[in-house]
C-alpha cells in the first residue's frame, strides 16, 4: 500500500481523498473521499466568489479530512504522504488547502507534495485507467481552462493549444446563466440541449479549420447573448443543443490539428485523453471517442466525478511525484498562477481560473 491523502480547494469544491497509489484498479485506488460542493453559497450571485469559497474552505476542510479518515478506519499515522493543490486558482481557497496540509506534514511528519491543479487533472486519467501509458494527448477543458497538451511524463508536459480568451466551462456557464439555468451551467445545459435541435440556431464556430493551434469561444458566448436576446426568441433547447454542438465543432476541429501536427512528428502518442469538468459532458466525450478511432487512437475519460474538481486526482498526482522521488518544502507558496508548459507563450486573456 502507498496511501496518500489528498486536499482540494481551488475553486468551489472542498474535498478530501485517500487513494492508495498502489492498488491494482480504479476501485481500490479510491480508499475514501468526501466532496463538499458550495453550490448553495454562489448560486445567488451566478458563479463563484472567491471570498465566500476561501471561507468555506476554512469551514469544511478539517471536517472533511476526519470524515475521510475515519471512512478509510485509518490516522494521519498510516498515511505515507499529504498532498494538496498549490495552484492555479483561487488564491484564498488555495492558500487554506496548503496551509492544512502543511500542518498535517508536519504534526505527522509526512512528505508534503504542493501539487498543480492542472497536473491533477492532467494525470487522472492514469488513475482511472491503469493501462494509460506516456506520451498521450490531453484535451484540458475545465472552468477556467482550455488547453491541448502532449503529456509526456509526470511534470513534463508540451502545450499544444490553449484558449486566447474564455474556457470552455466559462461558455457553458454563461450560456446557463443566459438562459436563466441557474449555477453550476455546464450540467444543466447538457440536460436541456438533449431536448433541443442543434441545427436550429446558426453560431459561429471561432477559428474553425484556422492555421492558428488556438481555441477561442468568445464570439461563441456572445451570438448565443445575441440569440437569447433576440426576437422571437429561439426555444432555449434549441439554444442549448446549438451552443453545444458549435462547440464540440470547435473541440474537434482543434483536437484533430493537432493531432495531425503530431502524427506529422511521429510523436508516438497512442491516446487521447480529455479531463477537466467539461469532460463530464456525454456529447464531448462521444465526439472526441469517434475522433480518436479515425486517427486509431485509444481514447481515454476518467468517470465524470473525476472529471470535475476532485481530492483523489490531486493525491494521485501527489502519489506519482512522490515515486519519483519527489517531495516539497514546507515553506512552498501557493502560485494563482502556474502553467503546465512554463515555456509555452502567455496568450492574452487566458483563463486565471483552474
Ligand atoms: O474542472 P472543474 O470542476 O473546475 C475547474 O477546475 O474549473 O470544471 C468546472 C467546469 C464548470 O464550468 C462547469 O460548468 C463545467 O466544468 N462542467 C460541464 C459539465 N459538468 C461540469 N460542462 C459541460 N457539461 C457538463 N456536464
Ligand atoms: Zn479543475
Amino acid at each position: 500500500m502507498a496511501l496518500i491523502l489528498g486536499i482540494e480547494s481551488s475553486c468551489d469544491e472542498s474535498a478530501a481523498a485517500i487513494v492508495d497509489t498502489a492498488a491494482p484498479d480504479l476501485a481500490l485506488r479510491i480508499v475514501a473521499q468526501h466532496i463538499a460542493s458550495q453550490d448553495e453559497a454562489h448560486r445567488p450571485y451566478g458563479g463563484v466568489v472567491p471570498e465566500i469559497a476561501a471561507r468555506a474552505h476554512v469551514e469544511r476542510l478539517a471536517p472533511l479530512i476526519k470524515a475521510t479518515l475515519a471512512d478509510a478506519g485509518l490516522t494521519l499515522a498510516d498515511m505515507d504522504a499529504v498532498a494538496a493543490t498549490a495552484g492555479p486558482g483561487l488564491i484564498g481557497g488555495v492558500m487554506v488547502g496548503l496551509v492544512t496540509a502543511k500542518a498535517l506534514a508536519m504534526a505527522g511528519n509526512k512528505p508534503l507534495l504542493a501539487v498543480n491543479h492542472l497536473e491533477g487533472h492532467a494525470l487522472s486519467p492514469r488513475l482511472a485507467d491503469p493501462t494509460l501509458r506516456f506520451p498521450y494527448v490531453l484535451l484540458l477543458v475545465s472552468g477556467g481552462h482550455c488547453q491541448l497538451l502532449e503529456v509526456r511524463g509526470v511534470g513534463d508536459y508540451r502545450r499544444l493549444a490553449t484558449t486566447i480568451d474564455d474556457a470552455l466551462g466559462e461558455a457553458f456557464d454563461k450560456t446557463a446563466k443566459l438562459l436563466g439555468l441557474g449555477y453550476p451551467g455546464g450540467p444543466a445545459v447538457e440536460r436541456l440541449a438533449r431536448e433541443g435541435n442543434p441545427k436550429t440556431v446558426a453560431l459561429p464556430r471561432p477559428l474553425l479549420g484556422s492555421n492558428d493551434p488556438n481555441f477561442s469561444f468568445a464570439g461563441l458566448k456572445s451570438a448565443v447573448a445575441r440569440a437569447v436576446a433576440a426576437h422571437p426568441t429561439p426555444c432555449p433547447a434549441d439554444i442549448a443543443a446549438s451552443f453545444q454542438q458549435a462547440a464540440i465543432d470547435c473541440l474537434t476541429d482543434r483536437t484533430a490539428r493537432a493531432l495531425d501536427r503530431l502524427e506529422g512528428e511521429s510523436s508516438g502518442i497512442g491516446a487521447l485523453v480529455v479531463a477537466g469538468g467539461v469532460a463530464a459532458n456525454a456529447a464531448v466525450r462521444g465526439a472526441l471517442e469517434a475522433l480518436a478511432a479515425q486517427h486509431g487512437l485509444r481514447f481515454v475519460a476518467p468517470p465524470p466525478a473525476l472529471c470535475t474538481d476532485n481530492a483523489a486526482m490531486i493525491a494521485w498526482a501527489g502519489g506519482e511525484k512522490l515515486a519519483l522521488g519527489h517531495r516539497d518544502a514546507l515553506d512552498i507558496s501557493a502560485r494563482p498562477r502556474w502553467p503546465l508548459d512554463p515555456g509555452a507563450e502567455p496568450v492574452r486573456g487566458a483563463g486565471a481560473k483552474a
